[in-house]
């Protein structure tokens, strides 16, 4: 028989068809309480989840006490409470390698946008501004061959040096849990720690994974430490960033501006200081979000769960066995 399973977000026809043939699919549109309670039958019975956002705790495994795999769309599952998962026999299913290129191109569109004031720009011609040769008020700054500090060192991180340092012959500084002797010999990065790299970056470019020790990682204190002239790249988590910290040090000329694609709320609200900021480009958590990648990302949650369902777990778990 095929195993019942709760879909909370909308597949591309193929992809459906393809969960179809081996799962009973009901379809729901997130994982909020109301939606759960209104299916509570279709969540007691299921043995797999599939979808992105919502919460997954302890609290809600106990309305899916026969759920054995959680597939998420998505690299980051911060989102899940592992532990608990691991005491319910739940294995978690992610996409880590799939976004890869496409999430180390938005960072590179938010350094390039920040230091030379892309949206700014775009927006003054727009607005009739442009009326004759511009001034020194509308310059921005360089990024070729200016210092780029990479914070975590994963799979994106290493795609980040690629292009700033093949491409845009930026020198990388980094620092993560551990050494990266491919980024090393690759890309010449060089390990430092954290004060360090806050001290020379001229671009700061957090892709970190949001965890108890990652949290507010980058506060009052990390960004006093940072050049005047240096732009924050956030396109990791939001609350890796002391978001309040962060308006503050933007707001004082701590630091020269932000590039930002994640934030402590999201959608981010319109009544946010940071939209009030002209030194702030502020993007809808974008950065794997193209048709090419979110089709992958999608087929790439939907294998992950009729393997781990059929008990083939090779790739893609973050907890197993
Ligand atoms: C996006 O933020 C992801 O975690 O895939
Ligand atoms: C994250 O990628 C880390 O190693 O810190």
């Amino acid at each position: 028989m095929k195993p019942n399973i709760v879909l909370y977000k909308s597949l591309p026809d193929d992809l459906r068809a393809r969960l179809d043939e081996h799962c009973r699919v009901t379809e729901v549109n997130d994982l909020s309480p109301e939606t759960l309670a209104a299916h509570a039958s279709a969540f007691s019975e299921a043995e797999g989840i599939l979808g992105s956002g919502g919460k997954v705790d302890a609290d809600f495994l106990q309305h899916m006490p026969k759920l054995r795999v959680a597939s998420t769309v998505s690299v980051g599952y911060d989102n899940f409470d592992v532990a608990a998962l691991n005491d319910n026999g739940v294995l978690l299913m992610h996409t880590p390698t799939v976004l890869t290129e496409t999430v180390a191109d938005t960072m590179m569109a938010l350094v390039l946008s920040s230091a030379r004031r892309v949206v700014e720009m775009a927006e003054r011609v727009k607005a009739g501004e442009w009326q004759k040769s511009i001034a020194p008020d509308w310059y921005g700054v360089d990024v070729h061959h200016k210092k780029l500090g990479i914070l975590g060192m994963g799979r994106i991180g290493l795609a980040l040096a690629q292009r700033a340092h093949l491409g845009f012959g930026m020198p990388i500084l980094y620092n993560a849990r551990k050494q990266h002797p491919e980024a090393e010999q690759r890309f010449d990065a060089q390990y430092c720690d954290l004060d360090t790299l806050l001290a020379e970056s001229d671009f700061l470019c957090i892709s970190l994974p949001l965890t108890a020790q990652t949290h507010h990682l980058i506060g009052r204190e990390q960004l006093a430490k940072m050049k005047k002239s240096a732009v924050l790249i956030n396109a990791g988590r939001g609350p890796v960033v002391d978001e309040q910290a962060l308006i503050a040090a933007l707001k004082d000329g701590t630091i020269h501006g932000a590039g930002l694609d994640v934030f402590e709320q999201e959608p981010l609200p319109v009544s946010s200081e940071l939209l009030q900021l002209r030194n702030v480009v502020a993007l809808p958590h974008i950065g794997s979000a193209t048709h090419e990648t979110r089709y992958g990302m999608a087929k790439d949650a939907v294998d992950n769960l009729i393997a781990a369902l059929s008990g083939k777990v090779e790739k893609n778990c973050v907890n197993p066995r």
